[in-house]
């Protein structure tokens, strides 16, 4: 653990990122396609894993303040195309970028490993949320904007769509799914869908806080979370 810390670190510090301006919602010449059709290999999967334990643990939880997500439970396709987005620099993630390279775990085969592992990990019961209970009018408000723009892409309960690559979001961190939020809004994030760009085109800073709030407060369903908390990934004994 404190060998994988280190090199973290190391690595951050070495990272230069190339920029580039232009917006790809479906970027071309990846690994996503390939990724996309092959049988993954668990038992890799969670080979690849133990690298990403570093920062997202090793129940794949993230962290409650946000700065890392939570990525148990996520669709497989859509981990494969937030993946291949960061291998090719169309989403920017200086931080992890470097181990997620085709040179530290592999080509199409290991993204398909990876996010097969991740979908199946137990979500974490107590996720970071916003600070409007429900029955609070800022949690109304939440709701209201939800079901009138995100419904369509992100479903009921922000259980998202495996096949149109929208994300699940029910359970993640407040503080990342705000920052997310905000960069989509602002451009910041490139592989952002272009109609989701469009429909919170006019949302205020405050708008958008009690949206992401009300996510935030969506009760995952019972057979996706852990049994409690303290839970421990059993591959990591
Ligand atoms: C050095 C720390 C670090 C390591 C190691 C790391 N990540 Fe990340 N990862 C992050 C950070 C930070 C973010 C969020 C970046 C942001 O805020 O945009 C992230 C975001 C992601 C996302 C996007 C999640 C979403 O909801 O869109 C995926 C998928 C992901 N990581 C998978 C992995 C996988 C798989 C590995 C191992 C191969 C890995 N990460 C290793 C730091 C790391
Ligand atoms: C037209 C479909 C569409 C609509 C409408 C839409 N989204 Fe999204 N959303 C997406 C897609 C697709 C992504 C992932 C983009 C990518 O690949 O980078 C996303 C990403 C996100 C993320 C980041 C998730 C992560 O794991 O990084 C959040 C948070 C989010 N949406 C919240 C919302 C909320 C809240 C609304 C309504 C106010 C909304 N979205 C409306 C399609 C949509």
């Amino acid at each position: 653990m404190k060998k994988t810390l280190l090199l973290i670190i190391a690595a951050t510090l070495l990272t230069v990122m190339p920029l580039s301006a232009q917006q790809h919602w479906m970027n071309e010449g990846g690994d996503r396609e390939n990724a996309m059709h092959l049988t993954p290999d668990l038992e890799n999967g969670l080979d690849v894993f133990e690298v990403c334990s570093g920062c997202h643990l090793p129940e794949g939880w993230g962290t409650k303040e946000g700065t890392f997500p939570q990525l148990a439970g996520q669709l497989a396709p859509v981990s494969i195309k937030q993946l291949d987005d960061i291998r090719q620099l169309n989403r920017d993630n200086p931080t992890m970028y470097p181990f997620a390279l085709p040179r530290s775990i592999g080509g199409a085969q290991a993204l398909a490993d990876v996010v097969a592992y991740i979908e199946k990990l137990p979500m974490n019961p107590d996720n970071g949320k916003g600070e409007w209970v429900a029955g609070t009018i800022e949690y109304r408000r939440g709701e209201q904007l939800y079901h009138d723009n995100c419904i369509q892409c992100h479903g009921e309960t922000g259980e998202g769509d495996a096949e149109k690559f929208y994300p699940l979001i029910q359970g993640q961190h407040y503080n990342y799914m705000l920052r997310q939020f905000e960069w989509i809004r602002d451009g910041k994030r490139r592989n952002a869908n272009p109609d989701m760009v469009k429909q919170i085109a006019g949302f205020s800073d405050k708008d958008m806080q009690l949206v992401i709030n009300y996510v935030s407060r969506i009760p995952v369903p019972k057979e996706k979370l852990a049994p409690s908390v303290d839970w421990l990934n059993p591959d990591f004994d």
